[in-house]
């Protein structure tokens, strides 16, 4: 076996391959559903860090409640994961153009 020499640029992304979650909020008012590649576990109980920004809609209603749902979609939802990844929930009622269907979370 030989090693593999690549830039730090595309070698970090080896690192990013774990699951994609979808990630969704309600803050009272409208519900909305994001991607997220960005996380973590963090412990051996449920705790998971997930790493997103303002320039999110999402963000501030999570901020805010200090709220929200994850999902991990199954393999076939691959293309539909990166469809909502690239709109944001002002756009578009997200869960009505993409055909999702919603069920209350047993934990939030
Ligand atoms: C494959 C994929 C992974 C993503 N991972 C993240 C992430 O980890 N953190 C983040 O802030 N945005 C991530 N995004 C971008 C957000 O999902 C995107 O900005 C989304 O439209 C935000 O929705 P909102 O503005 O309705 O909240 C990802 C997008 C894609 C397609």
């Amino acid at each position: 076996m030989s090693m593999k020499t690549k830039s730090i640029r595309r070698a970090f992304t080896w690192l990013e391959s774990g699951a994609v979650l979808l990630v969704t909020k309600n803050d009272g008012t409208s519900d909305n559903v994001m991607t997220i590649s960005w996380q973590m576990v963090m412990d051996f109980t449920p705790r998971i860090a997930v790493s997103t920004g303002s320039w999110n809609e999402s963000f501030e209603a999570i901020l805010g409640t200090k709220e929200c749902c994850l999902c991990i979609p199954a393999f076939d939802q691959i293309e539909t994961v990166i469809d909502i990844g690239v709109v944001h929930g002002s756009e578009c009622d997200k869960f009505e153009r993409f055909g999702l269907h919603k069920a209350p979370a047993k934990k939030v």
